[in-house]
């Protein structure tokens, strides 16, 4: 599936005389009668921030803050962004964890062509989920990514939850030197291991920020994995915390526990008992401290638990019926070209077959294809010692079973592929497209792990 520029265009031309175009952000789409609307200009551009005290990181950001600009919306309506490219090189969204058509899906050559400076591209979805989700470039990610373009797209549930305090805390780390100036996204022998890891880490763009909690009352934090490579090993000692949504779907709350991994890409909502006034919370990466949650005002609050939020309708795969396919993840072994040509490594490959991203038409050749609306389940295996937020597009999927942990099944649209891991996931190929199914480690992705599925 790939087209060019004049055929979407003419497409878009086609489209246009059902409605009045130019004005706000309404275009040909008409809205539903009894839906809020949410219209965006969302506006890439490169913005300073001042992540190092004194010093200025030349980031690119949307709606001019890095990590972007905080989109919401509400579950059943349709979310309505006009997106403007000033950087200076191509871009395009890419609305992660979204259940959307592919021709709104954000992938160059496969879903649109990439948005050229100066030009725009209006996105329209309708949300189906509620939940924490957030939104990144497919193009050069190492370096959009890497320099600031991802923030965090919030669909609150249809009904009000029971959570009457909320925040949204965006988790990145910086490849940034001592003097706030970028350093290379992505290092061959980095990408070939474990990925590049940045080096300063920030909470919603600020480096160790106090952030300010109702005392007593329960907040639900949304946490975001939005950097490139590395996996949070989030605790909070001494924290009444417990779970509520895994990567934007609802679990049977419970308590955090020791330690949660979130890995490039995912998020987690917990529900948190701030504690008394004066005190204050560590929000830690391991021993790291991340952010200090301190707690201010007067405690009013009966400090219930909120009711377990509500699941998104996600079509339920049925095992007894469901083909398994299989997915090998594995170093592609051409270490070779570590010392090749300067661009396009290969370090990763799924069964067998290793992603270009220099090369336009890989989307051409799928890895798998699916009948549509047939039950499936995929049994990943990792053959590398390194771990892999292994994702895909257009549909969320279960996951059921592991060979190295006991499995509470849930809906997502990132699992954690542990060091030599076998697990299996399944879902319902309700969704038509060619969707992209890859490690959200940005260098793997950009160094072979990637691969398309396509649903017929
Ligand atoms: Cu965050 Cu291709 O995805
Ligand atoms: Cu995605
Ligand atoms: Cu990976």
């Amino acid at each position: 599936m790939s087209f060019t520029r004049r055929k979407l265009l003419a497409g878009l031309a086609g489209l246009s005389v059902l409605g009045a175009v130019g004005g706000g952000a309404r275009y040909w789409l008409g809205r539903p009668a009894n839906a809020v609307s949410h219209d965006y200009e969302l506006i890439a551009a490169p913005v300073d921030v001042e992540l190092i005290a004194g010093h200025k990181t030349p980031a690119w950001g949307y709606g001019g803050q890095a990590p972007g600009l905080e989109l919401r919306a509400r579950q059943g309506d349709w979310l309505r962004v006009r997106f403007i490219n000033h950087l200076p090189e191509p871009t395009t969204i890419h609305w992660h964890g979204i259940r959307l058509p592919l021709n709104m899906d954000g992938v160059p050559y496969v879903s649109q062509l990439p948005v050229l400076p100066g030009e725009s591209f209006d996105y329209m979805f309708q949300l189906h989920d509620a939940g924490s989700f957030w939104y990144h470039p497919h193009t050069t990610s190492a370096e959009q990514l890497g320099r600031g373009l991802v923030g965090p797209l919030i669909v609150d549930e249809r009904e009000p939850s029971g959570f009457r305090h909320e925040r949204t805390l965006s988790l990145k780390s910086w490849h940034v030197d001592k003097e706030g100036a970028f350093t290379a996204f992505s290092v061959p022998r980095e990408a070939a291991r474990g990925g590049t890891p940045g080096v300063l880490s920030t909470v919603n763009g600020e480096h160790a920020p106090t952030l300010e909690l109702p005392a007593g009352e329960v907040v639900r934090l949304r946490i975001l994995n939005l950097d490139n490579t590395l996996t949070y090993r989030l605790n909070l000692p001494d924290g009444n915390a417990r779970l509520y949504a895994l990567d934007g779907n609802p679990i049977t709350p419970r308590p955090l526990g020791e330690e949660y991994w979130l890995g490039p890409g995912m998020r987690v909502d917990l529900a948190l008992k701030v504690p008394p006034p004066g005190e204050a919370l560590s929000l830690r990466n391991g021993p790291l401290r991340l952010a200090t949650l301190a707690s201010v005002g007067a405690d009013e609050s009966d400090g219930t638990w909120p009711a377990p939020l509500p699941a998104n309708p996600i079509a339920e795969p049925d095992l007894q019926q469901a083909e398994t396919l299989r997915f090998n993840f594995e170093w592609a072994g051409v270490l070779s070209s570590e010392a090749g040509q300067g661009e396009g490594f290969t370090f990763w490959q799924i069964n067998g077959q290793a992603w270009d991203i220099n090369d336009k038409t890989c989307a051409e050749r799928p890895i798998a294809t699916l009948k549509k609306n047939g039950h499936y389940i995929f049994e990943l295996r990792n053959l590398s010692q390194y771990q892999h937020p292994i994702h895909l597009h257009g549909m969320t999927f279960k996951v059921i079973s592991s060979n190295r942990k006991k499995i509470e099944p849930w809906f997502t649209d990132t699992y954690l592929l542990g060091k030599n891991e076998t697990a299996r996931i399944a879902l319902v190929a309700d969704n038509p497209g060619v969707w992209m199914f890859h490690c959200h480690v940005i260098d793997h992705m950009e160094t072979g792990l990637m691969a398309a599925i396509e649903v017929v």
